[in-house]
C-alpha cells in the first residue's frame, strides 16, 4: 500500500493562536479522503501546509514523498490544488486559461494542445473553448478551475471546498469527474460541508478546532453516529 500523504503531529501556530494542532493523518494512494469540519477548524491550513505554500510551525510531513519542510518546492509543482477561490482569468477564454496554466505548470509544448483538448474533454467544456470565462456560470468555472489544475497530470489533487455555491446538479457532475479521477489512479483529498459528497470518499477525517476527531470509513462513522459513541 503507498501511502501519498503522512503527516506526525503537524502543526500551525497563528501568533498565540493554534489553527492546526498535531495533526497525525496518512492518505493512501488513489482513495478519495474527504477532510470536514466546521468553519474556521483548520481545513484550509492543513492543505495550504500539505501543498508547500504555508510553512508548519512543528510536526512533520511527506507529501509524494517529499518532505513538508524541506521540500515545498518539489511538492509545489507536482500537486494539483483548487482553493476555495477559483484562479482563473475572467477576461480570457475557456481556452486561454488551460493554455496559460500548461504554460505555468511547464507542460512540454509539444503536449499541450492535446492535454488542453483531454482537459476540455475532461471538464466537460466542449463547444465552450473561445468562451470568456466571464460569461461561465460557476458550475462550468469551477470544472475549468479543475482542468486548470490537473492539466500538468498530477497523482495527488488538494481540492478546498470545491463545490461551495454551485448548483446540486454541477456538484454531482463534479463528484463524478472527482471519482473517475480517483478510479484512473489519482489521490484525492477533499473538503465539503455536504454530507452526498463525504459519502462518496474512501476515508473521511473530522477535525475540530485544530485536531483531528475521528477517522474511520463512511459506513463505520455512521454506524458510530448511530450507536452513540461519537
Ligand atoms: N493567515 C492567517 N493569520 C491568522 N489567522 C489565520 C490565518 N489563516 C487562518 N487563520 C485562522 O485559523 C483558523 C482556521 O482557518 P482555516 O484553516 O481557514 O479553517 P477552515 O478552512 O476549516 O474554515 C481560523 O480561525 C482562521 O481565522
Ligand atoms: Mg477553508
Amino acid at each position: 500500500m503507498d501511502i501519498a500523504v503522512a503527516t506526525n503531529e503537524l502543526t500551525r501556530v497563528f501568533g498565540s493562536f493554534i489553527a492546526v494542532n498535531k495533526l497525525s493523518i496518512n492518505i493512501e494512494a488513489g482513495e478519495i479522503y474527504g477532510f470536514l469540519g466546521p468553519n474556521g477548524s483548520g481545513k484550509s491550513t492543513t492543505i495550504r501546509m500539505l501543498c508547500g505554500i504555508l510553512e508548519p510551525s512543528s510536526g512533520s510531513g511527506k507529501v509524494l514523498g517529499y518532505d513538508l519542510a524541506k521540500e515545498s518546492e518539489k511538492i509545489k509543482t507536482r500537486i494539483g490544488y483548487m482553493s476555495q477561490k477559483f484562479s482563473l482569468y475572467d477576461d480570457l477564454t475557456v481556452y486561454e486559461n488551460l493554455n496559460f496554466y500548461s504554460g505555468l505548470y511547464d507542460v512540454p509544448v509539444r503536449e499541450r494542445k492535446s492535454r488542453i483538448a483531454e482537459m476540455v474533454e475532461m471538464a466537460k467544456l466542449t463547444g465552450r473553448e473561445k468562451e470568456l470565462v466571464a460569461n461561465l456560470s460557476v458550475g462550468w468555472k469551477q470544472r475549468l478551475a479543475l482542468g486548470c489544475a490537473i492539466i500538468s497530470r498530477p497523482s495527488i489533487l488538494f481540492l478546498d471546498e470545491p463545490t461551495s455555491g454551485i448548483s446540486p446538479t454541477s456538484r454531482k457532475m463534479f463528484f463524478n469527474i472527482i471519482q473517475e479521477l480517483a478510479n484512473g489512479g489519482t489521490t484525492i483529498m477533499v473538503t465539503t460541508h455536504f454530507m452526498d459528497e463525504a459519502e462518496r470518499c474512501n476515508t473521511i477525517a473530522f477535525i475540530s478546532e485544530g485536531s483531528l476527531i475521528a477517522k474511520d470509513t463512511p459506513d463505520n462513522l455512521k454506524g458510530k453516529v448511530i450507536k452513540g459513541s461519537m
